[in-house]
């Protein structure tokens, strides 16, 4: 058995989690509610936090677990893409866990590690995993991303946003109607209550299968600005039809270029992953499109769509296979591909 302890901190979450082969003995993840005045997150603030968490949370993923840190084979880090302050307290802190410990040290894409989150399995449930190769949709606060998954380690990007990803759409909007950050869940449960077709925002016109969301953000922000300058209730008494207005907009622009690419590979076997991949229109969304496509879908458990660790470790685990490891000069990286 292959024992797995991974670290996530690559944006405002500090997450440690211990898995098993495949399957996860404990994810603790420790939210930084630091952020939540300034309307998005800020680099520094989130580095000390990590300082602050990284100890207790890794302290508690392995309590959790039930096993001692001597059962520990190897241990995972995010190396990027992500906030560099952050991601240099959990390569610190692997580092010198991997040299204490005398085990192997393994860096992961975030991103990839995002997308492996589908194989994670839980002890005592029934368990599905997408097959190879299948179609990604990646979208979280950083990225928006169609991906070819040909095997666990090998994947291609097809397309991806030319500007804003689509969580940072739900964010930047939901913040234009005075919602903190982040709002994309708040959109989600305002949107359950609101009617869809209320109003019409602009959709990109880009080739091939790429996304953009930053015209959307500008029309939501003129939509918004024209309309309180006549009744200055506008947002508070449409704030439901606006959020699922806007939802169903970010979810066309999502599934247009899904069905498009699916089309044009010929790959039927579709997924979603990244924190966006919770929002319960594009699930239901996603659902309706495999009946009309035949396609065969995967969902992942909501609670390992957004930031963890348990999606590092499970990365670890396949590299860990391949002895996939990292020298200890290793560093982190703000901008990396998958
Ligand atoms: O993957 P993630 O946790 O962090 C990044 O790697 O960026 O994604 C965070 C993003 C945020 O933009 C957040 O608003 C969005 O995911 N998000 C959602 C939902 N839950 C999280 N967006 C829409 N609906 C949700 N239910
Ligand atoms: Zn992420």
């Amino acid at each position: 058995m292959v024992t797995i302890l991974g670290i996530e901190s690559s944006c405002d979450d500090t997450s440690a989690a211990i898995i098993q082969d495949e399957y996860v003995m404990s994810n603790i993840i420790s939210s930084q509610d630091v952020h939540k005045a300034y309307g998005g997150v800020v680099p520094e603030l989130a580095s000390r936090a990590h300082q602050q968490n990284i100890i207790p949370v890794v302290d508690l993923a392995i309590k959790k677990a039930g096993i001692s840190k001597n059962d520990i084979n190897a241990i995972a880090f995010t190396k990027g893409p992500g906030l560099l302050g952050s991601l240099m307290v959990g390569l610190s802190f692997a580092k010198g866990f991997a040299l204490a410990q005398n085990i192997p040290l393994i860096e992961v894409n975030h991103l990839q590690g995002h997308i492996l989150s589908q194989f994670i399995k839980e002890k005592n449930k029934e368990n599905s995993s997408p097959e190879f190769p299948f179609l990604c949709l990646l979208v979280s606060g950083g990225h928006t991303q169609l991906v070819i998954v040909k095997s666990y380690l090998e994947m291609e990007i097809i397309g991806q946003t030319i500007d804003d990803a689509a969580g940072e759409a739900f964010d930047k909007c939901a913040k234009v109607i005075g919602l903190p950050y982040p709002g994309g869940p708040l959109i989600d449960n305002l949107a359950k209550k609101g009617n869809p077709d209320s109003f019409k925002f602009s959709k990109p016109k880009i080739d091939n299968f790429n996304y953009s969301f930053s015209g959307l953000k500008t029309s939501f922000l003129y939509f918004i600005r024209d309309n309180y300058a006549i009744d200055k209730q506008f947002v508070e008494k449409n704030k439901n039809d606006l959020c699922a207005s806007l939802q169903k907009t970010i979810i066309d622009i999502l599934l247009e270029k899904l069905i498009f690419a699916s089309n044009k590979t010929n790959i039927k076997n579709i997924t979603i992953a990244g924190g966006v991949a919770a929002n319960s229109g594009l699930r239901n969304a996603l659902c309706t499109e495999s009946e009309k496509h035949c396609w065969k879908i995967n969902l992942p458990e909501l609670k390992y769509t957004t930031d963890n660790a348990a999606m590092i470790a499970i990365t670890a685990y396949y590299k860990y296979l391949e002895k996939q490891f990292a020298n200890l000069d290793v560093s982190p990286k703000a901008r990396l591909k998958i």
